[in-house]
């Protein structure tokens, strides 16, 4: 699906209204280069009038060379024969008015036709690559299921390289949206009753972008609204984001409930979130004894250690052996991630070199299997975050 780049909020939306539905956006260049070295199938880019001109003719240079068969339209307020001749040397392949919404249609149709004609027919490898749904679990309140949802989406984001939705699905108490400092028109309720209706132009429709190229599908506004979302409108909402995100990551409320039941269901990677304290560590074994019974995410759970540094008497090797799992991620304790909490701007956007930061983006980096942003630890890394932070 074509991509937008712009930093102005106001342009993408003005822009992406008669861009394909799924059409993706970034704010700046650096995030475009990441978006093309994860998406080979990408046939148009759309550089907004936000964007200099140079860094817009720099970009239609090298991509005249590294992607030949992906359109580079060039979308300017004002028009003259100065920039069309820079634009087409550089290897722009249409110069459109930012208001000329008929034609920047056109060239978005011819982008998908000639890359269909380069790679013989193939349209829907440009958009049709099915996504991963990465559900975060505990059957424990409080225990960081929301916290590590929404880093680890904004880690897997990495400012818009990959396209990701973060779902809310704890529904009656869903605080994802007030974390981000988000606040919906549209929720997850508005779709109650539609599960025939579902397709991605609805569910779009439903969607809040945060700053970070990040969509968040909303959980309801009043806590009445659960026992109406069925769970066969949760799994079509998740089979239909999957089509068209790269990434969807679904934040769960700590029980068993039908919805949440059906989300595990619908599930490819599956992060299960623990902390050092008895009850919690029973709780999430009876609740990986249910998941084997069920047989929901065999082979692909990911076991994350939160508060991992607290001094409780029980060590990190203790919970593996108690759980019979190893930890994929330890994260920290540290009134940093509580005031970023508070403050409505999650941790690995407000201070990325934080310790619990790094530890989200190598969780993200293991859920993909390539390196993510600028976080790298390694294992042995990892473990001395914890020793080094204990006390
Ligand atoms: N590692 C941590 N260090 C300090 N505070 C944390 C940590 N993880 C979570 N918190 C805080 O604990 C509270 C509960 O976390 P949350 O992610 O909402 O839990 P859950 O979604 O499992 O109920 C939040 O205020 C959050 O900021
Ligand atoms: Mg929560």
């Amino acid at each position: 699906m074509p991509i937008i780049v712009d930093p102005d909020p106001a342009v993408v939306a003005q822009l992406s209204a008669v861009m394909p539905t799924g059409s993706h956006s970034v704010d700046g260049t650096g995030p475009l280069h990441a978006w093309l070295a994860h998406h080979p199938t990408e046939y148009a880019v759309v550089l907004g009038p936000g964007l200099s001109l140079d860094a817009a003719l720099d970009v239609a240079e090298s991509m005249r060379y590294t992607r030949p068969s992906t359109t580079v339209v060039l979308v300017r307020d004002t028009i003259d024969t100065d920039v069309m001749y820079k634009a087409m040397h550089a290897g722009c392949r249409d110069v459109v008015r930012t208001d000329d919404q008929a034609q920047l249609r056109g060239s978005i149709d011819r982008a998908q036709q000639l890359w269909s004609a380069l790679h013989s027919g193939d349209v829907a490898a440009a958009g049709g690559r099915h996504g991963q749904v990465i559900t975060v679990f505990s059957p424990k309140g409080g225990v960081g299921k929301t916290t590590t949802a929404v880093n680890l989406a904004l880690a897997l984001a990495d400012k818009g390289a990959r396209k990701v939705c973060l779902m809310d699905l704890d529904l009656a108490f869903g605080d994802v949206a007030i974390t981000m400092q988000l606040f919906p028109t549209h929720t997850i309720e508005e779709a109650i009753g539609g599960e025939d209706a579902i397709d991605f132009t609805m569910v779009e429709s439903l969607l809040t972008r945060h700053e970070q190229s990040l969509m968040v599908l909303a959980a309801p506004n009043l806590p009445d609204a659960r026992d109406r979302i069925t769970a066969t409108l949760v799994a079509r909402m998740m089979r239909t984001l999957k089509e068209q995100f790269d990434y969807v990551v679904v934040d769960t409320c700590p029980s068993f409930d039908e919805q949440t039941l059906q989300a595990l269901d619908e599930t490819d990677e599956c992060v299960i979130v623990a902390t050092l304290d008895v009850p919690t560590l029973k709780n999430v074994k009876v609740a990986l004894e249910t998941l084997d019974l069920l047989d929901i995410a065999q082979g692909s759970r990911h076991l994350v250690l939160n508060r991992a540094d607290d001094a409780v008497g029980l060590e990190p090797d203790k919970v593996e052996q108690i759980l019979g799992m190893p930890i994929a991620t330890m994260i920290p304790s540290s009134l940093d991630i509580a005031a970023s909490t508070n403050a409505g701007k999650p941790i690995v956007v407000s201070n990325p070199n934080h310790p619990a930061s790094r530890a989200f983006v190598q969780l993200a980096a293991t859920l993909t299997g390539e390196p993510v942003g600028a976080g790298e630890g390694n294992d042995a890394e990892r473990r001395g975050l914890w020793r080094r932070n204990k006390r």
